[in-house]
């Protein structure tokens, strides 16, 4: 008897009653009518999206049979979701700055899920592990081990006081989840103020504090008390500062602190990372002290961008504040484990008759290992230092496209996370045509995310060659070229 037609089991509803067919053709139509799913700027908020026509171009012209199977294979077994089944290509390798492909092409990686601030297989990162997995590959709850406990007591040196206690999680979201349950527990409220197209994560809390429609809309009811608040960003600024951010969404935030007078914490990523969202320097004076005012937790989530991304061991360094709870993953586990931290004030201690985190993975002496190797080399190779340096160096060189290339609206960056804005004559953004750019820079190559749809975001491995640097923004100012026709000269 084929298992599961025991009658013992209760039986799954018919799909054509359960309304399934239904919804799957709905998704379907969606992605094949929607000019950018492409279309929608909700759909591609977070990274471009893969149903839309250029995607399946691209893979007209570039995967090749064997890739072809694994896709299908790997279509055929995963639940389809916007931003990754149906995947773009299989991979083989990654190694340094370099992904492979299936064929045997090479992408130099300036998206790579910001895991990667050390590059891939970091040889310090790759013998850690190697350790660990000889001596101590798990660590079971009740247990700690020597490199959970390095680990934490690394971060804590590393952090700024007041900050000093950790908690680790497998993951961002996980961790952001931590942070929220503790300002519960600390403040004894529930409702938080996060900002709209913020992303801390894909889990139904952190979506509840996020802001992109993408994870949001037709999900069903959210957090209750999850307030949001207009991001800074001067170039679709909902008070119409024109351009120039005139802080006016910081005092917006203090108002509403004011007005709630019950808020447990506001969450902003310091720097938002799908657009590159900078902050002016005095956003976050006027959120420190309306916070302080209020007894409300400062909540920093700097999960994609800290370890030196921006040019800094934590993106806050560069505002004179100090959060009361900082959130880092990704490049936290070498880009091989999913490690994330939550990095509280001393005083927060407060919750020690709760679970806060209690995940399966919490103290990973792989993980830990991992991480520690990483922060070494962030440290030994002056990381923080080489992304500031060519940070600068890469954004005179963007600036200078800017100049020739009519579509580039906006260039920013913060040392080595930067964005390129595409913009139409007439304002619009430029969906579109920054899809193009981005199918245009895998065949040559490159590959990186496009964030809120029309923002090149381009945040390469940390250890880059000053050489890979300027190729890759060589293949970026060719991509222009032939996806907007002549740059002007
Ligand atoms: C700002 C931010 N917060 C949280 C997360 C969630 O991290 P993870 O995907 O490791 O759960 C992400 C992931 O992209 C992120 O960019």
């Amino acid at each position: 008897m084929k298992r599961g037609s025991d009658s013992h089991f209760p039986q799954r509803a018919p799909l054509a009653a359960s309304g399934l067919p239904r919804r799957r053709e709905e998704a379907r139509a969606k992605c094949e009518s929607d000019p950018r799913f492409g279309g929608a700027s909700d759909a591609s908020s977070e990274g471009d999206v893969n149903l839309s026509p250029q995607r399946q171009a691209w893979q007209a012209a570039h995967v090749g049979l064997q890739s072809r199977a694994l896709l299908d294979r790997d279509a055929e077994a995963f639940l389809h979701q916007s931003l990754s089944t149906p995947c773009l290509e299989a991979l083989v390798a990654a190694e340094g700055i370099w992904l492979t492909d299936a064929q045997g092409r090479r992408y130099a990686d300036f998206h790579g899920n910001n895991v990667h601030q050390v590059g891939y297989r970091h040889p310090r990162v790759v013998a850690a592990v190697r350790e660990a997995l000889d001596t101590l590959p798990f660590s079971p709850r009740r247990f700690t081990n020597r490199y959970a406990v390095d680990l934490a007591e690394r971060l804590r040196a590393l952090a700024p006081d007041p900050l000093g206690k950790v908690l680790f999680a497998p993951g961002g979201t996980l961790a952001i989840g931590m942070a929220l349950k503790l300002a519960r527990v600390a403040t004894g409220r529930h409702k938080t103020i996060s900002l709209w197209d913020s992303f801390h994560g894909a889990s139904l809390d952190a979506i509840s504090v996020g802001g992109e429609a993408v994870f949001r809309k037709g999900i069903g009811p959210l957090l209750p008390g999850t307030e949001h608040a207009p991001p800074p960003d001067p170039r679709a600024c909902a008070f119409g500062c024109g351009g120039r951010c005139s802080l006016r969404c910081a005092d917006y935030v203090a108002y509403v602190l004011d007005k709630e007078e019950d808020v447990a914490a506001v969450i902003v990523e310091t720097v938002r990372c799908t657009d590159v969202q900078v902050p002016p320097r005095d956003y976050y004076r006027i959120l420190r002290e309306a916070c302080d005012r209020h007894g409300t937790l400062l909540v920093l989530d700097e999960v994609p961008i800290a370890l030196g991304r921006t040019g800094r061991m934590f993106a806050f360094q560069h505002y004179d504040v100090v959060p009361d709870v900082v959130v880092l993953g990704k490049g936290l586990g070498g880009a091989v484990y999913p490690m994330a931290a939550v990095i509280a004030r001393r005083d927060l201690d407060v919750a020690a008759d709760r679970a806060l985190g209690h995940y399966t993975h919490e103290k990973s002496s792989v993980g830990c290992a991992a991480a520690l190797a990483t922060l070494d080399v962030v440290a030994d190779e002056a990381l923080c230092e080489r992304s500031a340096r060519l940070g600068v160096r890469a954004l005179a060189r963007l600036e200078a496209l800017k100049a020739r290339h009519a579509l580039v609206g906006d260039v920013r960056g913060l040392g080595l996370l930067l964005g390129v804005e595409l913009t139409r004559a007439d304002g619009t953004p430029a969906r579109e045509e920054a899809e193009r750019v981005m199918y245009e820079c895998l065949s040559r190559g490159l590959s990186f995310k496009v964030g809120q749809g029309n923002v090149l975001t381009l945040s390469p491995p940390l250890v880059i060659a000053e050489p890979d640097l300027d190729a890759a923004l060589d293949v970026l100012d060719a991509a222009l070229g032939v996806v907007v026709g002549a740059a002007v000269p």
